[in-house]
């Protein structure tokens, strides 16, 4: 099938003030029309015509009123290709940040993938420089330049991104206070800047595309991925190329939220975590007799029918009933076997990439705007998600089935340690997932994963459909079990058997 190939335009403009009219540099001059005129915009882009002085101003036919930024970037890695850029979007009232760094093995041939972490609100950032990035934050201090090589880092065989999204997160702005508040807004966001880059550089055109994430990626992903599978239709009948969506990858979701109780009992009062519970017997009894209650709650005023105050009620319970004695246990959320205190993931992360990325030569280096400071996970844009209900609304699941029988492969693993997004409950809805793979799914057998002669997890998969624990890890499983989930990822790009 042929495809008609886009017209393209790159342009060369210095850092953009957040109150420039951005699309004034794309024009030659009095016309600052969003649609960019033909004439001057032939050129044919890719990514070795971007350079490090600057920002290359990319646009598309197909978006009008979106426009990429992009500069290449001497942060992180220096063993590759880094860039860094702005999506704005919105005829230039929303910038959505990025970070792209090319793959350590092979550029021209990996695969893409796109990281993003969850909240809703915070900024990916996180993954980038505590989990699965080429650097990590220098918390020994042994470093001069704040951050160590990632040897685990996920771009050993993909070239990856990690994108700020929705606006208000990370590096991410909107010019008049504009908001997302829903994952399907964030969605259209999201496609496009997919689109943007596939159809920008010749090079990545047709290149096989993952999208991954965790905690709150397990509500964004499988919209995300249904909308640019949705979209990827419509690109064929214009005769465009569609995105090679390929695999959706998801780390401690939150997907199903009906399963989200019942996993939490097994991970405090059972054995699902640790060999011994560790829940006070007369607790573990209070919640055994209250889960029934919550269930039923959920399922009546949630998933069969969505009656918001009811819902909310129910989760007010389930909350009163289920969570708080973990939370008076002291215990992490992110994982049941350290406390807050302990556990640096948990106490000074967010605190540690904050200084780092404010910090002006790291500013300079990625060529941020110089008005807005960097915000790790945002208030605001929480608040804004929860008052259209965005985690209660939408049954994931069902987007994560549709893809399924559209061929779009999924990877869901989870630490076992985590108990927010806890891998039972990950297990639960996938056990229950409606798709034409159930019986095989019901039938397959469990097995250990190995790491290096190490037994790293359990796993089960049938057809496109694979299931992972990681034992020992909490919520950030790249950052707890590096080598474990980079041999994860490795294998899953390959189609390997775990
Ligand atoms: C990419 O752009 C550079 C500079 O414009 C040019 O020299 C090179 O031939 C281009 N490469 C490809 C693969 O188009
Ligand atoms: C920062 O320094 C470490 C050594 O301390 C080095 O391994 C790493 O590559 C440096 N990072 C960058 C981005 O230059
Ligand atoms: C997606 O990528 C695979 C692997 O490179 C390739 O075989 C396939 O044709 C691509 N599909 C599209 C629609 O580009
Ligand atoms: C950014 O942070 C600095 C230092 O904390 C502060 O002085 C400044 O007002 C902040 N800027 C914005 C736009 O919030």
């Amino acid at each position: 099938m042929l495809w008609t190939a886009p017209i393209w335009s790159l342009l060369t403009g210095g850092v953009l003030g957040h109150n420039q009219h951005v699309f004034t540099l794309a024009s030659t001059g009095a016309d600052a029309s969003p649609i960019i005129p033909g004439a001057n915009l032939a050129t044919a882009a890719n990514l070795s015509a971007v350079n490090a002085d600057a920002y290359s101003l990319l646009m598309h036919p197909s978006f009008p009123g979106h426009r990429m930024r992009i500069k290449k970037s001497a942060f992180c890695d220096p063993t590759v290709n880094a860039y860094t850029g702005y999506l704005d979007v919105d005829y230039g009232a929303k910038h959505m940040f990025f970070y792209f760094f090319e793959s350590r093995r092979d550029p021209t041939k990996d695969d893409v993938m796109m990281w993003i972490n969850g909240g809703p609100g915070c900024s990916s950032a996180s993954g980038l420089l505590m989990e699965l990035g080429p650097c990590s934050l220098d918390l020994e201090e042994i470093s001069s330049n704040g951050t160590v090589w990632n040897p685990y880092s996920w771009n050993t065989e993909a070239n990856v991104f990690f994108l700020d999204q929705p606006v208000g997160v990370g590096f991410s702005y909107a010019d008049y206070e504009e908001t997302v508040e829903t994952t399907e807004g964030a969605a259209k966001n999201v496609h496009a800047f997919i689109s943007l880059f596939f159809d920008t550089f010749p090079e990545f055109v047709g290149r096989r595309l993952h999208l991954s994430g965790e905690s709150y990626a397990g509500r964004y992903l499988p919209a995300f991925a249904s909308y640019i599978v949705d979209q990827n239709e419509l690109a064929v009948a214009q005769g465009r190329r569609p995105a090679n969506l390929t695999s959706v990858i998801i780390g401690n979701g939150i997907t199903d939220i009906s399963t989200l109780y019942p996993g939490r009992y097994e991970v405090e009062c059972g054995t699902a975590a640790l060999e011994v519970p560790f829940q006070k017997i007369s607790t573990c009894v209070r919640m055994k007799i209250a889960l029934p209650r919550c269930q039923d709650a959920i399922k009546r005023n949630c998933v069969e029918q969505l009656d918001m105050m009811n819902c909310d009620a129910a989760f007010s319970f389930c909350d009163a009933e289920l969570s708080t004695a973990y939370w008076e246990s002291g215990r992490n959320v992110y994982d049941i076997s350290t406390t807050c205190e302990e556990n640096v993931m948990c106490s000074k992360k967010n605190t540690l990439i904050k200084e780092y990325l404010d910090r002006p030569d790291i500013r300079q280096l990625l060529g941020v705007d110089p008005l807005f400071n960097f915000t790790v996970c945002s208030h605001d844009v929480g608040l804004g998600f929860h008052s259209h209900s965005d985690m209660r609304r939408v049954p994931s699941q069902h987007h994560v089935a549709a893809l399924l029988e559209r061929s779009i492969r999924v990877l869901i693993y989870a630490g076992t340690y985590d108990w927010q997004c806890n891998w039972v409950a990950n297990k639960l809805w996938v056990d229950n997932l409606d798709w034409t793979g159930k019986a095989a799914y019901a039938v397959a057998e469990w097995h250990d994963w190995h790491v290096d002669g190490k037994k790293a997890g359990e796993t089960k998969s049938a057809g496109l459909l694979r299931f992972v624990t990681v034992r020992g890890a909490g919520h950030m499983v790249p950052h707890d079990k590096p080598a474990e989930s980079q041999a994860m990822v490795s294998r899953w790009l390959a189609h390997q058997e775990l």
